[in-house]
């Protein structure tokens, strides 16, 4: 069965049950996997290494470095029997987080065009083991990934040993999709050449060295993908706000009439945006963006998009089926490249990309908060979303104007903590409207914001901070600091933001 996927002889005798490959991970060893935004991560075997650990009770300390997020069998079955210390660099699972923020797992939040290149200097400690899920391994040796690419090859060309995961509930039709590029370390690192989101520059497949392979299991599990919030009037009307922006782009001027390629973020704000564009009158669009989530097939249905590049198929359970039962359709407009391309700042500065991402507030300045609820509880983390935002032409970033009932305001005076800061954001957008920040100075832009985008409830209370700093304070950028965070104490101690 596995024949037509393990193309080379000499590796069919590496063929082995998860639980024998498993037994090569040993206590605190550094593991390096394939899967971003739960596709294409290794499910056999890290059920097998919970399995030995819930057996043993032994202690294994991993130090486990991904893509971004991957699914249950990972992060979940590892978390749960304590066998995580450390985690890079983005995760979405509940127990992980819970790890993380009773201190108990040790996380590092990166900018995720950042690790590829802190794996190869041994940043996070040399790695050990890379497990990778796969469709098939070529007569070259050459690993041909599924769903995702991430940080596969760079985890491969680091790691002593390479574990493959043989995935065949993962269509041979996915063979071609991939474009593996790698770059040299400075100073021998030419210009990546990438013109246009859909040229191919590498091989189909990540190039392995035969004999480091030293498990190759079979698999049948399909990506644990994550559900999406309904298209919502809020997103609607978000949605709305961001296109009618492009279209004023468009008419001054500052916009080719097929825009240029289109970043977009997770998650169900920041679907539900894109998916907006499948009734504009935009054609001919482009995509270089991290995640190919479901509106994208909506977009490509609609033949709106020509392109899109990403490194990750990130589509809800229904995407799932429609990419599945149609991969051979949806294949010829997408290429999934290493994440150290997808999100590479060089080139979204050069293609002039158009990124959009979701903020859990942002504050009157423009400040952007994406991953530390209240200050101190890490959701997911920033993921690609500053990659994009310091180096598009246009960073755009969207939030619901309240959240928690209404009873917090995800405009506030002072965000609780900072991933994006008043010289990356250029415009802000919730359902109340869109403020365009570009060559606005912090007085200016705080009016725009409040006015524009806050909600009617929370719009007075707003005013009346900014015009009490600038009476009581003043400077550039206004701020009362013993009273800038009190909102969020507020609600900490009340569970309401209002007074
Ligand atoms: N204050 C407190 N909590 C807030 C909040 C605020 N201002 N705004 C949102 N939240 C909470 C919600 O209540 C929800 O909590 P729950 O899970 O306990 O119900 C949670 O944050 C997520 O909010 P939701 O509205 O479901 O958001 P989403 O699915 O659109 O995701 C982010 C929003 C910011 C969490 C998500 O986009 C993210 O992780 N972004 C960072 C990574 C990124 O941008 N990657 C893309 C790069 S290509």
């Amino acid at each position: 069965m596995l024949k037509n996927r393990i193309r080379r002889d000499d590796l069919l005798n590496r063929v082995m049950s998860a639980d024998e490959a498993a037994k090569v991970i040993h206590p605190d060893m550094v593991i390096a996997t394939s899967g971003f935004t739960p596709s294409g991560y290794p499910k056999e075997v890290p059920l097998a290494i919970a399995r030995r650990v819930e057996e043993t009770g032994e202690k294994l300390n991993l130090t486990l470095i991904t893509g971004a997020s991957v699914g249950d069998e990972l992060d979940g079955a590892l978390s749960r029997v304590g066998a995580i210390a450390k985690r890079f660099p983005y995760q979405t699972n509940k127990d992980l987080r819970k790890g993380i923020n009773s201190g108990d797992i040790k996380y590092q939040d990166l900018h995720l065009s950042h690790v590829p290149q802190m794996i190869n200097y041994g940043f996070f400690g040399k790695v050990n083991v890379a497990i990778v899920e796969a469709i098939a391994i070529t007569e070259e040796g050459g690993i041909v990934p599924s769903t995702s690419v991430g940080i596969s090859p760079q985890a491969v060309k680091n790691a002593d040993m390479v574990i493959v995961e043989i995935n065949t509930s993962q269509p041979l039709a996915l063979e071609g999709v991939h474009d593996i590029y790698m770059t040299e370390n400075p100073p021998l690192r030419d210009p990546i050449p990438i013109k246009n989101p859909g040229d191919r520059i590498g091989k189909p497949y990540i190039q392995c060295d035969p004999d480091k392979i030293v498990a190759i299991v079979h698999s049948e599990i399909t990506d644990k993908v994550r559900p999406l919030g309904a298209i919502d009037d809020n997103s609607r009307m978000i949605s709305k706000h961001i296109i009618n922006f492009l279209e004023t782009e468009v008419k001054c001027g500052r916009l080719p009439e097929n825009l240029l390629p289109l970043q977009s973020g997770v998650g169900s704000v920041a679907n539900a945006v894109l998916g907006g564009l499948v009734d504009s009158n935009f054609e001919d669009l482009t995509c270089y963006t991290e995640v190919i989530q479901d509106s994208m097939f909506d977009l490509i249905d609609a033949g709106k998009v020509k392109v899109a590049s990403g490194t990750s198929f990130t589509p809800s359970e229904a995407g799932l089926q429609k990419l599945m039962n149609n991969i051979e359709h949806y294949s010829k407009y997408c290429i999934l490249r290493p994440m150290e391309i997808s999100n590479n700042p060089s080139i979204a500065r050069q293609l002039g990309v158009i990124a959009t991402n979701t903020a859990i507030e942002v504050d009157i300045y423009g400040h952007v908060n994406s991953t530390n609820v209240m200050g101190s509880k890490m959701m997911n983390g920033l993921g690609g979303s500053g990659d994009f935002t310091r180096n598009a032409y246009i960073s755009i970033y969207t939030t619901v104007s309240t959240a928690k009932k209404g009873l917090v305001s995800s405009i506030v005076p002072m965000v609780s903590h900072v991933d994006h800061t008043e010289h990356d954001v250029q415009v802000i957008v919730t359902e109340q409207g869109l403020a365009d920040l570009r060559g606005l100075t912090p007085r200016e832009r705080a009016r725009a914001i409040i006015d524009n985008c806050a909600h009617p409830e929370y719009k007075e209370m707003l005013h009346e901070y900014l015009d009490r700093a600038e009476r009581e304070v003043g400077g550039h950028q206004p701020h009362i600091i013993g009273e800038a965070l009190s909102w969020h104490d507020r609600f900490l101690k009340t569970g309401s933001m209002k007074f």
